[in-house]
């Protein structure tokens, strides 16, 4: 009786760890939760039958004299060949019944372009017709209780799209685009992470996703398409300057400035975003300063060159700018 009581918080915490922003255990999506059953199945079955392969283990080890039983034919049969080829095409007809609700569902009421980058995402909206309306990164939005296809491609080396609790995961695999559909119905922040090796920093290529209503889906689309704020403050004018005289609009675009540069992340409202860096960092100007001033001490590797000869003054006033593209 001790023991159980003992085993009591145990028990509790892993059922407590089954929920979760990145869990393929706490559904947010029919999809998931179709995965879900099947992960419970799998994990149910595995233990039975390791049970009771631990449990003839030990009968034939320590039993008494009938454990030469054991030694029969049948059993050999029946458990080495009839039960495993009863049971995996139990398994597979039962996954393949299953399996188109997991594939595309008909017309989309959503398309989203997402593009696995070394080491970040690069997302685009698409129009009806597949048009981009806008760019974010590292961030989606979508409303919840509606189809959205996920139009997933590579820049560079195989990356994967996995958001646990909505879909499995999904390689990009170059040359070669694929569609993810899904149709989430719980609202709520999730998190994403790249789930193949891609390079050094493979693990630190994180996204958040989140599920919003309908009505706060339109609000922040209406914002996302409109053009950068302009600065209101002179540090914020200033930041502007150092922005598009240092360089930065080689890479990276901040739409109604002239910086269109198109190989790092679209920077138009980078201020909105919750994470910089694919999920590294909290966004705020120390974080924003500090990612400027020396992104290849945060994340080795990363395709931003460190801009530590930038003046104190200039620093601040850029992450300033920067903070405030909301
Ligand atoms: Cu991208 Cu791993």
């Amino acid at each position: 009786m001790r023991g159980l009581r003992a085993l009591a918080p145990l028990v509790l915490v892993s059922i407590a760890g089954c929920r979760g922003m990145q869990h393929a255990l706490d559904p947010a999506s029919g999809e998931a939760q179709q995965i879900g059953t099947l992960s419970w199945l799998l994990y149910g079955g595995a233990t039975l039958i390791f049970l009771a392969v631990m449990a003839l283990a030990a009968y034939a080890l320590f039993g008494p004299r009938s454990r030469a039983r054991l030694a029969h034919r049948n059993l050999v049969i029946g458990g080495g060949i009839v039960f495993p080829a009863v049971t995996l095409t139990a398994l597979m007809v039962y996954v393949f019944s299953g399996a188109p609700d997991l594939l595309l569902r008909g017309e989309p009421e959503l398309r989203i372009e997402v593009t696995g980058e070394q080491f970040w995402w690069r997302v685009r909206y698409l129009d009806a017709e597949g048009r981009p309306q806008f760019e974010t990164a590292n961030e989606i939005v979508i409303p919840v209780d509606t189809t959205v296809a996920f139009r997933l491609r590579t820049a560079d080396v195989i990356h994967s799209f996995w958001v646990p609790n909505l879909h499995g995961k999904l390689d990009m695999i170059p040359g070669h685009p694929k569609t993810m559909h899904v149709r989430p119905e719980r609202t709520g922040l999730y998190r994403g992470q790249c789930a193949e090796y891609c390079g050094t920093q493979h693990a630190k290529m994180a996204f958040m996703l989140e599920v919003v209503a309908a009505e706060d889906f339109d609000r922040w689309r209406q914002t996302q398409q409109r053009e950068a704020r302009a600065p209101d403050a002179p540090l914020l004018a200033r930041g502007r300057e150092v922005f598009l005289a240092s360089g930065c609009a080689t890479c990276h675009a901040v739409r109604g400035t002239p910086a269109s540069g198109a190989l790092g992340p679209d920077l138009t409202h980078v201020g909105s975003r919750r994470t910089l860096g694919a999920g590294l960092l909290p966004n705020g100007i120390g974080a924003l300063a500090g990612w400027i001033a020396d992104s290849q001490a945060l994340k080795p590797g990363n395709r931003m060159p460190a801009f530590n000869d930038l003046p104190a003054q200039d620093l601040q006033a850029v992450a300033a700018y920067l903070a405030s593209l909301e």
